[in-house]
């Protein structure tokens, strides 16, 4: 069914088909038309940060950037859904044309450039719903606000969205946010996640909800980096790493006549990338800071691989749009099974 949907659709504009698919899932889903094409899933639940995700695989952040199908990608199976990135006032993003697919590398490069819809309408949207799994919001900064004053964005949409979230994501590795990728480095990342925690831990004391904090960084870094990266968030008492975000790294996809589009690259090119930083985060933290695994995993062998590599939890988005629903019970599938096996020694 996917199959046939996708030939339909990958013949459209890649963006006009991306809002198109959106339309007919949250559709489908309201009029209960989904639920004849999915079967539940056998799950093993995961405890992570305080939370318990009722199985490992998520949708990572930037498709449902506006949490308008939420509810919709739960139903299909994901154990937790992150949506955004939500930015405080609502921005256009880049112009059009920004997205490119690239089905030759089953892969992705867009320059979205945070287009969404303002945290007004997400807090709308979040604050009444039924979705049974782990709802996360990522959050990132408005074009307009300069990197310096960075920590006001983060601050004011943390704030609003705190009540009705169970976890966090600071989203500090988008390649199409000029300088935000800056914040990964030296101080400015303690100068920015210190008043996040503090504002996590106020929340707690004052409702005794504790909502945990993640952060999400790139692929394109040194192992150095990676540590120094590491060491900070430690410090800083985060409660999660994402890895990763997209590449800027075109080696993979040289020579396609989309390659020197600018953006961020996603899908198998970037698979391997990112299981290295997992790999490195994990043997410089061991289990101290959990680490959740993102990037070109298009089957239940890579969503095992991210575990084996040290990533408690996964998320998908490329292999998502390539591969539809089918993906999501490979990969609940694969992980059960892994954390069964691990449970069991
Ligand atoms: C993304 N990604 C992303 N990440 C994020 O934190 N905030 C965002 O708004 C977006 N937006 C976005 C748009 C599009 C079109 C794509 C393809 C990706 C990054 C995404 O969540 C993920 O980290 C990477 O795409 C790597 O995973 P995959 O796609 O290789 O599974």
């Amino acid at each position: 069914m996917y199959n046939l949907a996708r030939s339909l659709l990958f013949k459209l504009n890649a963006e006009v088909s991306h809002e198109l698919s959106l339309d007919l899932l949250a559709a489908g889903h309201r009029i209960g038309v989904n639920k004849i094409f999915t079967q539940p899933i056998a799950s093993q639940p995961v405890e992570l940060m305080g939370l318990t995700f009722p199985n490992a695989v998520g949708l990572a952040a930037g498709l449902d950037k506006n949490a308008d199908v939420f509810e919709a990608m739960g139903a299909l199976g994901f154990g937790f859904v992150e949506v955004g990135t939500v930015t405080p006032k609502a921005q256009a993003g880049n112009p059009k044309p920004r997205l490119f697919r690239l089905p030759e590398h089953q892969a992705i490069i867009n320059r979205m450039g945070f287009n969404n819809k303002g945290l007004e309408h997400m807090v709308a949207r979040i604050a009444q719903h039924d979705y049974k799994g782990i709802l996360g919001v990522n959050i990132g900064k408005n074009l307009t606000t300069s990197v310096e004053d960075a920590v006001n964005d983060y601050l004011a949409c943390l704030e609003a969205v705190i009540p009705f979230a169970d976890y966090i994501t600071a989203n500090i590795s988008s390649p199409n946010t000029p300088g935000l990728r800056n914040l990964q480095f030296g101080d400015s990342l303690a100068q920015l996640i210190a008043p996040l925690v503090t504002a996590r831990d106020y929340y707690f004391d004052q409702t005794g909800k504790r909502v945990p904090l993640a952060v999400k960084i790139a692929p394109d870094m040194t192992t150095d980096e990676i540590r120094m990266v590491a060491d900070t968030l430690q410090e800083q008492k985060v409660d999660a790493i994402i890895a990763t975000n997209t590449t800027l790294s075109r080696e993979a996809v040289k020579g396609h006549p989309f390659a020197d589009e600018a953006g961020g690259l996603s899908g198998v090119p970037v698979r391997e990338a990112s299981t290295e930083v997992i790999r490195v985060l994990h043997e410089h933290l061991q289990d101290s800071l959990p680490i959740i695994g993102v990037g070109g995993i298009f089957s239940g062998k890579d969503t095992v691989e991210k575990l084996a590599a040290g990533a408690k939890l996964v998320q998908l988005y490329s292999g998502f749009i390539y591969r539809g629903p089918e993906l999501i019970r490979e990969s609940v599938e694969s992980a059960s099974a892994y954390y069964r096996q691990h449970a069991a020694k």
